[in-house]
């Protein structure tokens, strides 16, 4: 089957790739139906610019769709990588090679990394998107956007101001293989849509919220046009947006709305016996005695899944672990294994447990705790197998000091 390339608009056409078969991105987001690397290509009648590569193992395709518009003896003169990480980059040594006159464009931070992750040869041309601000090529006028965190420190977004077409790299994003590759040709397919765009917000662009709403606030007012004029958004994966632009935009800007957390608290603990059972027990107490909303789990009976939904407006969360084996339990670092400091480091976290001799359960976490660059407001609680009626008390008060921290804590 030959790779042909697909017309977008006037002189622009897509040139990517379908990997029908992904199952999962990034080790940690699963794609059921797949992704696309799209890859643009606008041609001039002074030079052609090249928009983003594609995932290596897929180079040979993307060269086939390139030649399918500029054929065997075409040149590319710019390549705009609006972002690096390689399901962008990851060809770019193969499109060098083919046109070695190509000016490599992006943001500082973007060439640096493509140091790393292409080792380009000296001989390659750079320019920084920061300095440039815009070029022109041809009758076209490319003006960059620049936007880090969306979702690295090296993302940008280019506009085609006379096409008034957007190409935003995994920004508006969605993880989706269709060779329809137009949002107004897929039909039907509105309800998986829409979860699978909320799927992919949540997994790549969700721990950096603010620059999501610094990013809509860039293409509402720094496009040249109004965001009603726009003809396409030419994502990095998934569909070619025409009919559904103004719904992403007003998406992104409410899955971004900052999260107000409550004066609320998850307890999760684990017992063996039930010490760290009365411990919490007795935490809990405190806490409410504050007037503190608590949420209990027994980290055995429930999922991460279910804990962090609940934890998302929250303020402050407990967890208890007893020792066991010279460690904590294990579902509590499959739990703090799903939190980021991205997410979390406006929360107050700490930890408590019963041990019998050596009580690595809680100084093991602690570290992981701090690595979430949490704030510390108390210290962690170890009491030695069963807790003695002072040390409920103990328990009690330390609940209630860590509850009425949460009140007065103001993120
Ligand atoms: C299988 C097993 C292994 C344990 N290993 C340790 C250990 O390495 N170090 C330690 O301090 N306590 C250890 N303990 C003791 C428990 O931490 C202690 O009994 C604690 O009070 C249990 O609290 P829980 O009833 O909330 O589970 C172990 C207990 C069990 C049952």
């Amino acid at each position: 089957m030959q790779n042909l390339a697909v017309k977008v608009a006037d002189n622009l056409y897509w040139v990517g790739a379908i990997d029908f078969d992904l199952r999962t991105f990034d080790i940690i987001v699963p794609t059921p139906f797949g992704t696309t690397y799209n890859s643009f290509l606008l041609t001039t009648n002074d030079g052609n610019v090249l928009f983003e590569t594609v995932k290596e193992p897929f180079h040979q395709e993307h060269l086939e769709r390139i030649e399918n518009v500029i054929g065997k003896k075409g040149q590319i003169n710019y390549i705009i990588l609006n972002h690096t990480e390689p399901d962008h980059s990851g060809s770019l040594n193969y499109i060098l090679e083919k046109h070695p006159n190509a000016t490599v464009i992006a943001t500082a931070a973007a060439l640096n990394n493509l140091k790393f992750i292409s080792h380009l040869s000296t001989t390659v041309k750079t320019a920084c998107s920061i300095k440039l601000k815009s070029l022109q090529v041809g009758k076209y006028h490319l003006k960059f956007l620049i936007q880090p965190f969306l979702h690295w420190p090296d993302t940008m977004m280019t506009v085609i101001e006379e096409l008034k077409v957007l190409l935003p790299c995994d920004f508006f994003a969605v993880h989706y293989a269709e060779p329809k590759l137009f949002d107004d040709q897929v039909e039907g397919k509105e309800q998986v849509l829409e979860k699978l765009y909320k799927h992919y917000f949540d997994a790549v662009m969700s721990p950096f919220k603010a620059s999501v709403l610094k990013g809509v606030q860039l293409v509402e007012t720094q496009m040249g046009f109004p965001v009603e004029e726009l003809q396409a958004i030419c994502c990095s994966h998934g569909l070619i947006i025409r009919k559904d632009i103004k719904k992403i935009i007003e998406k992104y800007k409410e899955w971004s709305e900052p999260q107000i957390l409550k004066n609320k608290i998850v307890v999760v603990y684990a017992s063996a016996y039930g010490y760290t059972k009365i411990m919490t027990n007795r935490i809990v107490e405190g806490i409410r005695s504050v007037g503190v909303e608590v949420s209990v789990y027994n980290i055995i009976d429930t999922t991460v899944k279910e804990i962090l939904n609940d934890f998302k407006d929250a303020k402050g969360l407990l967890l208890g672990s007893p020792t066991i084996v010279g460690d904590a339990t294990p579902p509590f670092y499959e739990l703090l294994g799903h939190m980021n400091p991205f997410i979390y480091s406006n929360r107050l976290i700490q930890c408590f447990g019963s041990f019998g001799w050596s009580g690595e359960g809680v100084k093991n976490l602690i570290p992981r705790i701090q690595q979430l660059k949490v704030k510390e407001v108390n210290k962690p609680l170890s009491i030695r197998f069963r807790p003695t009626k002072e040390q409920e008390t103990e328990c009690f008060n330390w609940g209630k000091d860590f509850g009425t921290k949460v009140i007065d804590y103001h993120h």
